[in-house]
């Protein structure tokens, strides 16, 4: 298949689309930018959060001020709490002198906390302070700090459930989805498969060294038939795996990887061991990246903060 036509190709702030379903969410987004309310992104792994985050600051009356971004699944608790709130000399072992967190290098700016789900219930108590008072107390301090941060947060999952099951805070939930807006999958992104397998395309053939221009019919059909459960990451990947090893202008079934030419059966085929086999599959992309975690993580199309929770609940 030769490139379709531009058409109705959207580029809102490194987010590319021609979905329609998108483009109302580019809307919504835009205006959401323009309120200080605290918003949660909701989103499966790999459909672009972080950008969303970074495009709601760059519309807001807080552009000129700085951004922050946090994973809070990729701290223990102590260093959550440091990273977050900062810490005086002192306050742990280590802790050889003042540290800033976030909050206040965030000041008149946003800070954007992924995967607060993942934040332990005594640090939920000292973040819904910040947000019902903008004041907090580094780790160890005494004097109550001022500051003035709108959060953003992101979450894979419905944080209605770890509300019930007592994992989360009611009173922080509120505070934190004022307004909720909900990514949607790749897969239902009509017309974005396509769209953004170009769009990788293009970015790798920049690279030089192969030019592809065009992608062959049973390699896009593939593409558009697979369920892309790491979404816009696990497409780049695909592309730049696709890249990568095969030859010549066109971009063939062949050379994608193997869970896109059916050689691995999709994981809801076997549901009864969904988890061995997310377990085996992490072990093996560790294995073959000799454990660097980054590396392991990218092959399995996966953040790494997403590679880091999936261990730590599979208990790897
Ligand atoms: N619509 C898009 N157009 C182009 N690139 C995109 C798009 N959406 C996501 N990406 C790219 O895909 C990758 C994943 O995006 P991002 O890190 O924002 O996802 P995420 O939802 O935060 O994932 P996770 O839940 O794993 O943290 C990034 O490299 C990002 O630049
Ligand atoms: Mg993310």
């Amino acid at each position: 298949m030769t490139r379709p036509l531009p058409g109705e190709l959207i580029d809102f702030h490194g987010m590319v689309s021609r979905s329609p379903r998108m483009r109302e969410f580019f809307a919504l987004v835009e205006r959401v930018a323009r309120t200080d309310s605290s918003i949660l992104i909701r989103g499966e792994t790999g459909t672009g959060k972080e950008l969303v985050a970074r495009a709601i600051h760059d519309l807001s009356p807080r552009a000129r001020g700085p951004f922050r971004a946090v994973n809070c699944a990729t701290f223990t608790p102590e260093l959550l709490a440091s990273e977050l709130f900062g810490h005086v000399r002192g306050a742990f072992t280590g802790a050889v002198r003042d540290r800033r967190g976030l909050f206040s290098v965030a000041d008149k700016g946003t800070l954007f906390l992924d995967e607060v789900s993942e934040i332990p219930l005594d640090i939920q108590a000292r973040l819904l302070r910040v947000l019902q008072e903008q004041t907090f107390v580094p780790v160890g301090g005494t004097d109550p700090i001022h500051v003035d941060v709108r959060v953003i947060s992101a979450t894979n999952r419905a944080l209605r459930r770890d509300v019930e099951e007592g994992r989360f805070r009611a009173d922080l939930m509120y505070r934190i989805r004022v307004v909720p807006i909900f990514l949607p999958p790749l897969a239902e992104r009509e017309g974005d498969v396509e769209a953004l397998a170009w769009h990788f395309v293009d970015e790798f053939n920049a690279r030089g060294g192969r030019r592809i221009t065009q992608i062959h019919p049973r390699a896009l059909d593939a593409m558009l038939a697979y369920r892309w459960p790491g979404n816009v990451r696990e497409l780049r990947n695909a592309v730049e795996h696709a890249w990568a090893v095969g030859v010549g202008e066109a971009l063939r079934l062949d050379d994608l990887p193997p869970e896109l030419r059916g050689e691995d059966p999709p994981d809801s085929a076997r549901p009864a061991t969904a988890v061995d086999d997310e377990r085996d599959r992490i072990r093996q992309a560790l294995r073959v990246a000799r454990g660097r975690k980054g590396e392991a993580a990218a092959a399995l199309g996966m953040s790494r903060s997403t590679l880091w929770r999936k261990m730590r609940e599979l208990g790897l």
